[in-house]
This record gives C-alpha cells, sequence and structure tokens, in this order.
C-alpha cells in the first residue's frame, strides 16, 4: 500500500545546531521540531515555516520515557520517519548533576532505543555528543561496555555514576556515553536498513555556549578557543555541512561512528599547546 505521507525529520532539540542540521536536511520533508519548552519550538517552527518548510512543533522532555513514547507516536502518524537528530541537552554551567545525567545521559540513550523501533529503511540518526566524551580520562573496558549495553533503565543506576559531584564530570561521562550508545545502538539501526553516528563539536557558538563563556569555567574556554589549532570557535552551520553530509546518501558507508570537530582543541589538549590544562586537572578529566 502506497502512502502520500511526507517522510519525516525530527528535530529534538531546538537550539541553534539542531536548526542548522535540520535546515539543510528538511527540505521537502515533514520537519517536527520538538523541546522542553514550546516556545523555543513554535519559534524555530514559525522561522522553518516562513522559509518554506514544512513543519509541526510540540514540547517533549527526554528526561522522561513516557514524553519520548508520545513523540515517537506523533512522528510516526505523520509519515515514515526518515531522519532523527536529537541536538537537546543540558551543559555544565546550566543544570545540577542529576539533570544533567537524566537529560543527556538517559535521555540520549532512550530516544535512540525508541526511534531506533520506528527508523525507516535508508533513514539515518544524529546524536550531538560533544568534544567533552573525548577530554575524560579511560574508562575500564567494562565500564566502557556497561554505558553501551546497559538496558535503559537501569543506566542511571550504574555504581560509577553514583555520588558525582561535578557537572562536568557528570556532562563529559554523558557525551561519552552517547557516543558508546551510538556504536552500540547503530547494529539494531542496521537491522532496519538505517544509520546512526554521532557529532561531537568543540565549541560552537550559541546561547549554551555562551552560558559556558561567561560561566564559572568561562576563562578556560577563552583561552582554549585562542590557542587552538583554529583559533576560534565553530559556527552552527558547520555542524549542519556535517551534519547534512553523514545523513545522506553520499554517506551510506558511515555507521556507528563519532566525528569530533572542534578545531584541533581536543588534539592540542592531549598532545599540543592546550597540554597545560590537562596538566592542571592533574587527571586528564576534570578540565575544559
Ligand atoms: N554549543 C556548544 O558549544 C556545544 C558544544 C558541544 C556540544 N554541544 C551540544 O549540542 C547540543 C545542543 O546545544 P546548543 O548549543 O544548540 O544548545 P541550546 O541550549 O541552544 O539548545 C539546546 C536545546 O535543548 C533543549 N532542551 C534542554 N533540555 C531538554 C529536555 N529535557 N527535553 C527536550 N529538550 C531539552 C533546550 O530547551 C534547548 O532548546 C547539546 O547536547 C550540547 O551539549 C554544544
Amino acid at each position: 500500500m502506497s502512502s502520500d505521507k511526507q517522510d519525516v525529520i525530527v528535530l529534538i532539540g531546538a537550539g541553534s545546531i539542531g536548526q542548522a542540521i535540520a535546515r539543510r536536511v528538511g527540505a521537502g520533508r515533514h520537519v517536527v521540531i520538538a523541546d522542553l519548552h514550546r516556545e523555543n519550538a513554535e519559534a524555530a517552527a514559525s522561522m522553518f515555516a516562513n522559509a518554506g518548510f514544512t513543519v509541526t512543533a510540540t514540547a517533549v522532555d527526554i528526561a522522561s520515557r513516557h514524553s519520548i513514547e508520545e513523540l515517537v507516536q506523533l512522528v510516526e502518524s505523520l509519515g515514515p520517519v526518515y531522519g532523527v537528530v536529537n541536538a537537546a541537552g543540558v551543559s555544565p554551567s546550566q543544570a545540577p548533576v542529576e539533570a544533567i545525567l537524566k537529560v543527556d545521559l538517559y535521555g540520549t540513550a532512550v530516544i535512540l532505543e525508541e526511534f531506533g523501533k520506528v527508523i525507516a529503511r535508508g533513514g539515518s540518526g544524529i546524536v550531538i555528543s560533544s568534544q567533552s566524551g573525548h577530554r575524560l580520562g579511560s574508562l575500564s573496558a567494562e565500564e566502557s561496555d556497561l554505558l553501551a549495553m546497559t538496558p535503559t533503565e537501569e543506566l542511571l543506576r550504574l555504581p560509577f555514576l553514583q555520588n558525582i559531584t561535578s557537572t562536568l564530570r557528570a556532562y563529559q561521562l554523558s557525551k561519552r556515553c552517547n557516543v558508546l550508545r551510538t556504536a552500540a545502538e547503530c547494529v539494531k539501526w542496521g537491522r532496519r536498513g538505517a544509520r546512526l553516528n554521532a557529532i561531537s563539536p568543540g565549541i560552537i557558538i550559541t546561547p549554551l555556549a555562551n552560558d559556558e563563556l561567561r560561566g564559572p569555567r568561562g576563562e578556560g574556554y577563552r583561552t582554549m578557543l585562542a590557542n587552538c589549532p583554529a583559533k576560534r570557535a565553530g559556527t552552527p552551520d558547520e555542524v549542519g555541512d556535517l551534519a547534512a553530509f553523514l545523513m545522506s546518501e553520499r554517506a551510506q558507508f558511515i555507521t556507528g561512528s563519532d566525528f569530533l570537530m572542534d578545531g584541533g582543541a581536543t588534539a592540542s589538549y592531549w598532545y599540543g599547546d592546550l597540554q597545560y590544562l590537562r596538566r592542571q586537572s592533574g587527571q586528564g578529566d576534570n578540565n575544559v
């Protein structure tokens, strides 16, 4: 039976990075924009509608499985789910440890699980992780396996996720988990003929990044930008370009991968001019 419904691209998190991606992959498709704050989703949807996109705005709280399941139902009712972009998240300066783990770590895992049950053949997903996950010192093989494969409802009970006192550490662990989860879930997405990848951006100028630049770690971030190989922050459009490629037919051999795009800042953190940040932390896991 043929359907005249348009393919759907769902954007979760209506911030600048997510919008830049959806603008590039949403033409000729039905773009669903979902955000914790309905007004964010509606403001973005209004810009998309004025630029010629078919668009629906809705609210979702990715800290809640029920809310994600409702979103999946809505999206499926509109047409085949061709693209999933998870660009929702909270940063270390925006939220306490529990909220970071619930939104960034658990929420992303549930999105990958639930949309992995409905993604269309030929479809693909993008998870916006962060360079922060690449700054975390090594985890044990067992910890990595647990982050990758623990059933979603048990994730937040993992022993090494208890008693975290630093929001930065919670964020780094969440973003590492996003990448590991992307690799583990891409296997299931592949069974449906779909692909899944992550992008780990460095500092991209958005309201979230501006909160960080003005926050308690602001000076560290500004120094990092001045001394990284690119000598500047990135822009949402640059992330959008990479995501558009990864979601295109030209990237059909790419799945389960993570793409660090940070102007070389992480390379410099481990091996170059920014090594002093690593030395300051002592552990290599507690810095910008
Ligand atoms: N901006 C950067 O420098 C940077 C760098 C690396 C990674 N990231 C990641 O990129 C993603 C997007 O960041 P951004 O800079 O566009 O930020 P942003 O704050 O502009 O957008 C994030 C959006 O997520 C939404 N959101 C927050 N909690 C939510 C929840 N529980 N359910 C649904 N939506 C929720 C917010 O309302 C907001 O609209 C985040 O995951 C962030 O960690 C950003």
